[in-house]
């Protein structure tokens, strides 16, 4: 980035080291920490690069998360039609603001609680066994991506959902299609109206004969209220399944990489349970794939010297906040003891991750089952041939080819 040039960067910014976020938010951070960038659709918004204005704006009320705003900055190419439905899938939960907000999520939060999601380890730790019993039974090497990364979320979510696991590959493409900026406008909006169908009948199914599962219970105890509302229960659906897969399935993926090729032997990482909780802990604030969180201002804020106008787009990046030396000191170095408090990963503020409990539980399971039954684990190709997903609005690597 040439900092004496008056043209707005392009946002997003490329990833061109491996793991690191982009080179220009270091610079960012220390020079002019708040800057217009022109997004994909050509419309100017500000990129927020420093922790303290991050967290600040994240729960300051003048900011919104209101999707049905002009001028809400998207970072994928769009058609009138296509923010249409952008803005209506956020009428859902996490384009909503205060008080709106709250009784949506409240609809959600009893299922996502820890001794919820404690409730769940012994199951996701049979989940993770299976994942790594197949892996084993594989002639080497294996990619871990479809073996392991993706089937331990997309389990685990659509057990919660009472969907058949055969259905998953409607969460994948439906990942796909939500994330990727290569992806057309189109051919998103195809797979959104099939998801809400979906989802439509699932939610449909549920209410007819509720189930033992979380769909189901979050069906009964909603209507119990009186204020059940059929398709406010489908679009917290669709926020689940989209939300809750591909950004996890990134962590595993990453993880695995950045504990192959980190400064640490793994078996340390896995040696007790506090050392695999302070090291995923480390891992999402180093990693950070949501990166930037868009977001439109309601009112003029003063912040950083500058002014942000009322009806500006805001881009709150995580990615760059994470990597702030003030708050974590030598912050482009993985310091898997760091146990990283305060990072940004999850969000803060009204809509800070509802999963976290549940990501969290996925990660420390995954990573301590996968490297106490696998001590000899090693990629099959050098960490700069692994596809990093640089079209995507969630970083990841798309193949993780292992050996042991
Ligand atoms: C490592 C994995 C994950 C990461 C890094 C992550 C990250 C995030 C972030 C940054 C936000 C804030 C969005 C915003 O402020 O606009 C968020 C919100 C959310 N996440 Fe996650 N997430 C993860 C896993 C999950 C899982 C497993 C679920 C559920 C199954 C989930 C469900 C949600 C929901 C429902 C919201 C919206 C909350 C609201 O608007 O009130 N996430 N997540």
């Amino acid at each position: 980035m040439n900092s004496a040039s008056t043209e707005p960067p392009d946002f997003p910014m490329q990833r061109t080291c491996p793991f690191d976020p982009p080179t220009e938010y270091a610079q960012l951070r220390r020079q002019r920490s708040i800057i217009q960038v022109r997004v994909p659709n050509g419309q100017l918004a500000w990129l927020v690069t420093r922790h303290r204005d991050v967290r600040e704006l994240l729960t300051d009320p003048r900011i919104s998360s209101d999707r049905t705003h002009p001028n809400f900055p998207l970072t994928e190419e769009v058609t009138p039609q296509s923010r249409r439905n952008i803005a209506a899938a956020g009428r859902s939960l996490i384009g909503l603001d205060h008080p709106e907000h709250g009784p949506r999520r409240r609809m959600l939060i009893t299922e996502f609680t820890v001794r919820r999601i404690n409730d769940l380890r012994p199951h996701i730790q049979q989940i993770v066994d299976a994942c790594v019993d197949d892996l084993l039974s594989r002639p080497r090497p294996v990619d871990l991506v479809p073996v392991l990364a993706e089937p331990l979320p997309a389990r685990t979510l659509t057990e919660l959902l009472g969907m058949p696991y055969d259905d998953r590959d409607l969460i994948e493409r439906a990942a796909t299609a939500m994330l990727r900026r290569s992806v057309s406008p189109q051919e998103r909006q195809r797979t959104g109206a099939e998801m809400r169908a979906y989802i439509d009948r699932l939610v449909t199914a549920k209410e007819a004969e509720p189930t033992e599962d979380l769909l189901g219970r979050l069906v009964v105890t909603n209507r119990r209220t009186g204020l059940y509302d059929h398709d406010q229960m489908v679009g917290l659906v669709q926020v689940l399944m989209v939300a809750g897969f591909e950004s996890t399935v990134s962590m595993i993926a990453l993880g695995v990489a950045g504990l192959l090729t980190g400064p640490r032997p793994v078996s340390d990482v896995v040696a007790t349970p506090e050392a695999t909780t302070a090291a995923v802990e480390e891992m999402l604030r180093y990693f950070s794939v949501a990166d930037a969180l868009p977001r439109i201002a309601r009112e003029d804020i003063e912040i950083g010297g500058v002014t942000i106008r009322r009806g500006d787009g805001v881009l709150l990046s995580f990615a760059s906040a994470n990597w702030d030396d003030e708050v974590f000191p030598a912050a482009s170095t993985l310091d898997l003891r760091r146990g990283a408090r305060h990072h940004l990963a999850f969000g803060y503020g009204i809509h800070q991750c509802i999963g976290q409990n549940l990501a969290r539980a996925e990660l420390e399971i995954v990573f301590r089952t996968l490297f106490t039954r696998v001590p000899g684990l090693r990629l099959a190709v050098p960490l700069a041939q692994l596809p990093f997903k640089r079209d995507s609005n969630l970083y990841g690597v798309d193949a993780l080819p292992v050996t042991w």
